[in-house]
């Protein structure tokens, strides 16, 4: 006779095996679903708008790389455009101000070039629109480079048999039409591949693998976000984050090199612009800010948002590298600021304990990508 109740046991047997089957299942494709988003090198980070007038080629990435890094496009021999943005701190420098030609020392802080190519504008004062407008000032700027003019870098080009080929297999042209239009694409277009994405901070929020930060690092990012106000400028989108939002704000750093003569400058400013300014020495010029670009009072002793991508690897920090740690950043945010006249509302006294200061700067360490 049969036995109901093995009947019944083989069905639930059956039934278990195959939940067993589906769980094993379920757990592979999380599993690789996780490892395709964590091999992600764009992870975290927006499409990339690339100039219409300025296709991404291999061999013009390879071109870029190569004038990049040639010194014999400077006065002395000496400097090239990675002498300050090098590949081992993450494109700067590890100066707290620039150092060209014969040790001239600049009057700003190297920035990071990674993801350069999601800014809507550069320099810390915004004053150029794209890579390529970019590109052409340091080369005759008198502290870093130090060249005349551009025709001395079309000599060298048109002197070296492998940037020729190098130049007619990007462009199809030859040695008489290579100007220097040219030149700054192909710097501009290997700039373009200096992508940072797939944090260990990007596999936590966009690839939902919630052990890749700490308990610190994830209190740091709840803090950035909440208590301390950061991400108000240091954009986190909710599928992306550059940690830059593309704008320009007076936290008031440096400011007390303008202080003792702002009152007289901005007297002087009522009669004549040109008189006022030209009243400051040069590095109190700098110090203005976008000033420069936009002439307004509102814009004195503002700069644009850096993105902290690669933070880590980029000290000192600000615009004029005063901050040699995260930690002083941090402890600089918490007090409010350096108070003046133009500073932004955003930036106020936080009151973080000691712990919150630790898990932001651990939060801000996690954002090294692994790529470059
Ligand atoms: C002597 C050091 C030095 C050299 C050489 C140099 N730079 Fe820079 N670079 C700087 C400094 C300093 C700044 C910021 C200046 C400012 O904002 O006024 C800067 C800014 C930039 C920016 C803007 C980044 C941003 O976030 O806005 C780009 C892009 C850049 N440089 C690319 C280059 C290229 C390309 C070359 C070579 C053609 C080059 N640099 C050569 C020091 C240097
Ligand atoms: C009101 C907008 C704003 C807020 C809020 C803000 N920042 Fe900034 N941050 C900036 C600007 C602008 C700069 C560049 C200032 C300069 O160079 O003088 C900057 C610079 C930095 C730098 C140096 C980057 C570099 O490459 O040198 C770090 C680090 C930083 N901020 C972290 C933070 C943290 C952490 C918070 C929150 C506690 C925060 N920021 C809040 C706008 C802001």
């Amino acid at each position: 006779m049969r036995d109901p109740s093995r009947h019944l046991t083989y069905g639930r047997l059956a039934c278990r095996r195959y939940f067993f089957i589906m769980k094993r299942l379920t757990a592979l494709l999380l599993f690789a679903w996780a490892t395709t988003l964590s091999a992600n090198p764009l992870l975290g980070l927006p499409a990339l708008e690339i100039p219409a007038n300025n296709p991404q080629t291999p061999e013009k990435i390879a071109l870029g790389k190569k004038l990049f890094n040639d010194v014999r496009f400077s006065s002395t021999g000496t400097i090239s455009c990675a002498s300050c943005h090098h590949s081992n701190n993450a494109f700067t420098d590890g100066q707290a101000k620039a150092i060209g030609i014969e040790g001239l020392v600049g009057k700003r802080n190297s920035p990071t070039l990674v993801n350069a190519a999601y800014l809507s504008s550069l320099f810390h004062d915004g004053r150029a629109a794209s890579l390529e407008e970019q590109a052409l000032e340091p080369l005759t700027n008198p502290v870093e480079h130090g060249l005349s003019d551009h025709a001395e870098i079309l000599n060298v080009i048109r002197s070296d048999i492998d940037y020729l080929n190098g130049f007619l297999t990007t462009y199809g042209i030859t040695v008489g039409k290579i100007n220097i239009d040219h030149v700054t694409k192909a710097i501009s277009s290997f700039e373009r591949s200096l992508i940072a994405g797939n944090s260990r901070f990007d596999q936590y929020l966009f690839g939902s693998k919630r052990n890749a930060l700490s308990v610190s690092e994830a209190r740091g990012l709840r803090i950035f976000r909440r208590k301390a106000n950061c991400a108000n400028c240091h954009e986190i989108s909710w599928d992306n984050a550059l940690f830059t939002d593309n704008r320009f704000y007076n936290i008031g750093v440096s400011f007390d090199s303008l202080r003792a003569v702002l009152p007289e400058f901005l007297a002087q400013l009522e009669k004549s612009r040109t008189d006022a300014v030209a009243s400051l020495n040069e590095q109190q010029k700098s110090e203005l800010g976008r000033f420069a670009v936009t002439q307004q009072l509102k814009d004195i002793g503002v700069y644009k948002t850096p993105t902290l991508r690669n933070i880590a690897l980029t000290a000192p920090y600000m615009h004029d590298g005063s901050f040699k740690t995260l930690r002083e950043v941090v402890d600089y945010y918490d007090k409010g600021g350096k108070k003046n006249k133009f500073l932004n509302p955003a930036i106020f006294p936080l009151h973080l304990t000691e712990q919150e200061k630790d898990d932001l700067v651990a939060f801000m360490e996690s954002l090294t990508s692994p790529e470059l």
